[in-house]
């Protein structure tokens, strides 16, 4: 079996059970994709839980005040975020009838939706095949292909994004990319990954030349 399909078998036995992998409605995903851009999933569930009970779709969050959102949005930090989400809302409501988008060529022209995040809305809600590049999958990656270009490079970043290409899963984008952020997150950690619990050590490079701390390299900016 292949890399890709031994995650996805993986990611069915050890997937958390979290709130946002129940649902495809694009609306949702983009909450919670937002709210984990720079925030850990045991921080963002309780916010992710309290905007969804508050505006429970896209038009009920356009129609609040920026007072509302920043409140409900206290203590995640970059405020920014909440702002953007609220114009992103407004916009939906007003030039797409509320509908939310659910296609990456749609969904990458709206506020604070950069290509991780399209990726990930599109292949989630409506399995569009998006491979999804967080700092999940450049370590997964880094580390299984022993790749020491930088992550950060101009050439890395495209390296990286055509090696996840390559990998995904046509058929199941979606679960896909949910499993390499999950293998990532839980497993293939920054320190002290669990080789001697994965499932794809053997054909792993890092684990091979006894370098998975050394990678993914970054560089100093
Ligand atoms: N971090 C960002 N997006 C995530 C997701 N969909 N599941 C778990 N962690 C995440």
């Amino acid at each position: 079996m292949n890399f890709a399909n031994e995650l996805v078998l993986w990611y069915h036995q050890n997937k958390r059970d979290l709130p946002w992998r129940h649902t495809t409605d694009p609306y949702v995903i983009w909450l919670s994709e937002i709210i984990l851009q720079q925030t850990r999933v045991e921080q963002g569930m309780p916010y992710f839980n309290r905007f969804l009970a508050a505006y429970p779709n896209v038009t009920a969050f356009a129609n609040a005040s920026e007072d509302d959102i920043l409140k409900l949005w206290q203590g995640l930090g970059y405020y920014s975020r909440g702002r953007n989400m609220l114009k992103t809302a407004q916009l939906v409501r007003d030039e797409h009838k509320g509908v939310f988008p659910s296609a990456y060529d749609e969904l990458i022209k709206l506020k604070g939706v950069g290509e991780y995040t399209a990726a990930a809305i599109s292949s989630f809600a409506v399995n569009e095949a998006r491979a999804v590049v967080d700092g999940n999958v450049y370590r997964v990656l880094a580390r299984y292909f022993g790749i020491d270009e930088p992550i950060n490079s101009t050439k890395g970043k495209k390296l990286f994004q055509q090696l996840a290409d390559a990998v995904l899963n046509k058929e199941e984008p979606g679960l896909h990319n949910q499993a390499m952020m999950e293998f990532g997150a839980t497993l293939c950690k920054p320190k002290n990954p669990a080789c001697g619990i994965c499932p794809v050590s053997l054909g792993c490079q890092a684990f091979k030349t006894n370098a998975t701390t050394q990678l993914p390299v970054k560089l100093k900016t």
